[in-house]
């Protein structure tokens, strides 16, 4: 499984929280990374973690002032972005435009998307994975995969009828190992999460007690 945690703009300790992240990616089988905010890429990349952009734009170098270029977050070393997060949500046409960006960067990608039709037609764009994320649940601690699992599996569904090279994570309200283990029994290959890790007292426990059953 993937654990992809969003660091968002809480005010958590990114490099503290990236260390716990590195830590326990190497004492499980999973695949564990974080996306810090843009300014912390650097650091936290430095410290051995797994790391993402929570963002791209569809850009190239230029004159694009405020903008997120994909080449620029690859040098600071992410290795991928999400695109169209809930909270960072795009245009078609930019997400496409976001899409080609990142691979010209080199960067994987996750488009998330709230519901199972939208999930459709972001892997109709290519990515290397999407998400569904429904937004009432988010940040909630109500999670996903067990409050909603038709939306897990008509996502994993709506994919694989599309592309089924395409991956499909969830995520809203994964908190615990159970959240994970029922989002693989659905069909996902991983989740995205935030405030289980984010804002836990201790973030190096919360990670070990989400790889914990897998
Ligand atoms: O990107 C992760 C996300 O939006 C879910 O947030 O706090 O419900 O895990 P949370």
């Amino acid at each position: 499984m993937f654990v992809l945690v969003n660091l968002k703009t809480y005010p958590c300790d990114p490099v503290e929280v990236a260390e716990a992240v590195r830590d326990v990616n190497d004492a499980t089988d999973a695949r564990l990374a974080v996306a810090p905010q843009a300014a912390h890429i650097e650091r936290v990349a430095e410290t051995g973690a797994e790391t993402w952009a929570q963002h791209v734009d569809a850009i190239e170098h230029g004159s694009n002032t405020g903008h997120a270029l994909a080449e620029s977050v690859a040098d600071a070393g992410a290795v991928g972005t999400l695109i169209n997060h809930s909270e960072r949500r795009l245009k078609l046409a930019d997400i496409d435009g976001a899409v080609r960006a990142a691979e010209r960067a080199d960067l994987e990608t996750v488009v998330c998307a709230n519901n199972p039709a939208q999930i459709g037609a972001a892997a109709a764009l290519g990515p290397d994975a999407v998400a569904v994320e429904p937004p009432a649940l988010i940040g909630t601690g109500t999670p996903v995969s067990q409050a909603d699992p038709d939306v897990v599996e008509n996502a994993v569904e709506a994919a694989a009828n599309v592309d089924p090279t395409v991956s499909v994570l969830c995520g809203a309200g994964i908190s615990t190992g159970d959240d994970v283990v029922a989002a693989g029994d659905l069909g996902a290959e991983g989740v995205l999460l935030a405030s289980g890790v984010a804002k836990a007292d201790d973030p190096q426990s919360a990670l070990e007690n989400l790889v914990e059953p897998l």
